[in-house]
C-alpha cells in the first residue's frame, strides 16, 4: 500500500496541490472505480490541507439531483437539487464556483455552521458528462480563489482521463 497521507499545510498552496495530485495519481494507478477514487481524493485533500469538509455530491438524476458521495467531515446533507446552493449552482453551470463568504451567497446550504468559505468543482467523465461535484468547505473566510479552482480542476481531470484508461470503453 502507498505511503501515509501527506500534510502539506506548511507549503505554498500550488506546491501543496501538486504533491497531493501526484500522490493521488500514484495511489489510484489502474483504478477504475469512481467511488474508490472519490474517497481517495477526499481523504488526501481533507487531511493534506486541513479543510472543514471535503467530499463529493454525485449526479443521481442528470440535470435534477445530486446525492452525497464519499466525504470527510461532519454529516453532510444527503441530496441537493441542481441550481440549489453552491453545489447545485456548480452542477447546473458545470463551472467551478468560488465563494469567499458563504453568508453572502444567496441560497447557500448550511451543513456545518462553522463553514465560512467554499469551492465547488465539477467532475466530468470521459464522455464529458457531469459525474459529480467536488465540494470543499473552510472554517476561514476567503480560503479559495481561482488558483485553487485551476489546481482542483486539474486533479478532477483524473476522472475523465486516467479512470478512462483504467476502464477502456
Ligand atoms: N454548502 C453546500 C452544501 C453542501 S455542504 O457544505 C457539505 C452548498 O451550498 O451547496
Amino acid at each position: 500500500m502507498a505511503e501515509a497521507a501527506l500534510d502539506v499545510r506548511h507549503l505554498p498552496r500550488a506546491e501543496a496541490y501538486r504533491l497531493l495530485e501526484d500522490q493521488g495519481r500514484a495511489v489510484l494507478q489502474g483504478v477504475a472505480d469512481e467511488v474508490t477514487a472519490m474517497a481517495t481524493w477526499a481523504a488526501l485533500l481533507h487531511h493534506g490541507l486541513g479543510f472543514l469538509w471535503t467530499g463529493f455530491y454525485r449526479v443521481v438524476e442528470p440535470g435534477q439531483r445530486l446525492r452525497v458521495g464519499p466525504y470527510q467531515g461532519t454529516l453532510g446533507c444527503l441530496e441537493i437539487a441542481f441550481g440549489q446552493g453552491v453545489c447545485g449552482t456548480a452542477a447546473a453551470s458545470r463551472r467551478t464556483v468560488v465563494v469567499p463568504d458563504v453568508h453572502a451567497f444567496p441560497g447557500h446550504i448550511t451543513c456545518d455552521a462553522r463553514s465560512r468559505s467554499e469551492i465547488v468543482v465539477p467532475v466530468l467523465d470521459a464522455r464529458g458528462q457531469l459525474l459529480a461535484v467536488l465540494d470543499i468547505d473552510s472554517e476561514l473566510p476567503g480560503t479559495f480563489d481561482a488558483q485553487d479552482g485551476r489546481a482542483l480542476e486539474r486533479m478532477m481531470a483524473w476522472f475523465s482521463a486516467e479512470r478512462a484508461r483504467a476502464a477502456p470503453g
